[in-house]
């Protein structure tokens, strides 16, 4: 599994050419792997970092320089949850568009989930992925497999193969996978794989024919709501089953209180889970519809002000080791319909950082426990030699200037998708350089 996992990253990493020397002078440096936080410099020679410390003036002068003085200096940011859509939805995002996005918000790793056309259910569907990414991307791509053939719920992907092929987790992201028998072998399989589980929580009994949260809004709107419970009934099984199986288990943006408290009494009693949220689950409320804004349209549903509380909480106290985008890319022409009608998700990759910040804004989280969740926690849950800054790692660098402001305008993303109920949003706080293996 560990020599499949770094033989993905080379595999990667021949897509970058290097500039020989690079010095990023002066920076707050924020690694929160080594609990780093510190103003100083960063060499990077051939790709790698040779030295974290004071370079003497002296030896400055041939040397490629950033100047970073009042910005931060953080490992490159990894998203564990995106959709690239590519094979089959290229018209909607592309690897290229998908990573070219990611570069651009300051990340420098993804995965991608597996609801692709064909399904990342295979050998040549992850192996078609990793080429893609080697010949057109622009971060390092971590492809996930999924968990049944076709996402279909019924029968087993071939798990081993796909690990072995390069994947680094399991997911029917999009789909719940309803067969609670098949779910447990699942978790057997990928227990014996090393592999954590990513679940999407739903009860599809519950939740059927849903396009929002159900509550006071979907009443007054006359949209049909998916309670909660449609998440929490799902979170609740998949911990009983990781409790039963041992299995990594690690919960999709997390949008309720409920799953909240599930989560945090299931670490509490020692069961391996880990939980991610998605920044439009701790800025935004089910108002958000009110005009039917199908960009607001995205599962599970945005919730009430006691859910987001809640999940700021769970963020500060650990509960929720992740903030993931759930990057959901869609065609305009697909969300220019009927609120019933428009499909599920919202983009994510270009504004995730500087809509994380309000949090350390508002005091709810450091900006080094911030990075933390953007870049060392995902890198451990999936064992990715990733999200650090230490000698001799790839020097993946992400330098943000927290004065930079910015207002949302969709038609500038380097995504193809441009539904983001965030547009027009001002921000302050932005990625500026984001460096991939010595490279910006
Ligand atoms: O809103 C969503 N969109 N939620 C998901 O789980 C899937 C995603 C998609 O693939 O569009």
């Amino acid at each position: 599994m560990k020599k499949e996992k770094e033989e993905t990253n080379i595999k990667n990493s021949s897509l970058i050419t290097h500039c020989s020397s690079l010095l990023i002078k002066d920076g707050r440096i924020i690694d929160p792997s080594s609990n780093l936080d510190e103003i100083t410099d960063i060499l990077i020679e051939n790709g790698k970092i040779t030295r974290i410390g004071k370079i003497q003036e002296s030896k400055q002068k041939d040397l490629e320089m950033i100047n970073a003085k009042g910005m931060i200096v953080v490992p490159g940011l990894i998203d564990m949850h995106v959709h690239l859509r590519e094979p089959g939805y290229e018209y909607k995002e592309t690897i290229k568009t998908g990573t070219s996005a990611a570069r651009a918000g300051g990340f420098t790793a993804l995965c991608c989930m597996p609801n692709t056309n064909p399904v990342n259910d295979s050998r040549s569907v992850t192996e078609f992925i990793l080429d893609r990414t080697v010949k057109e991307g622009s971060t390092y791509v971590f492809p996930i497999g999924a968990i049944s053939k076709g996402l279909k719920g019924e029968e087993l992907s071939e798990m081993a193969d796909l690990v072995e092929a390069g994947c680094v987790a399991f997911s029917d992201d999009g789909k719940s996978v309803t067969d609670s028998e098949l779910m447990r072998r699942a978790m057997e399989y990928a227990r014996a794989l090393g592999a954590p589980i990513i679940s999407h929580c739903e009860d599809t009994n519950l939740s059927r024919g849903g396009v929002m949260n159900e509550g006071f809004v979907s009443t007054e709107l006359g949209l049909q709501g998916i309670p909660n419970s449609a998440e929490e009934v799902i979170v609740s099984r998949d911990l009983l089953l990781a409790e039963i199986t041992g299995v990594k288990l690690h919960i999709a943006h997390v949008s309720t209180k409920g799953s909240v408290r599930l989560i945090k009494e299931a670490k509490e009693r020692g069961i391996g889970v880990t939980a991610e949220t998605c920044p439009h689950y701790f800025l935004l409320t089910d108002n958000e519809v009110r005009g039917y804004d199908s960009d607001a349209k995205v599962n599970p549903p945005l919730r009430t002000e006691e859910d987001i509380e809640a999940i700021r909480q769970g963020l500060k106290d650990g509960t929720i080791d992740v903030i993931a985008t759930d990057h959901a890319p869609h065609n305009i022409s697909e969300k220019l319909v009927e609120f019933d009608y428009a499909p599920f998700g919202i983009v994510g990759l270009e504004t995730a950082l500087s809509l994380s910040l309000k949090l350390v804004e508002w005091g709810v989280l450091t900006i080094n426990e911030l990075i933390e969740k953007m870049t060392a926690n995902p890198a451990r849950i999936l064992g990715l030699k990733k999200g650090l800054l230490s000698i001799g790692s790839d020097a993946d660098i992400t330098i943000i200037d927290m004065n930079q402001e910015v207002t949302v305008d969709p038609m500038k993303f380097k995504s193809k998708g441009r539904n983001t109920p965030f547009k027009g949003a001002k921000l302050k706080g932005l990625p500026i350089i984001t460096i991939l293996r010595g490279k910006t």
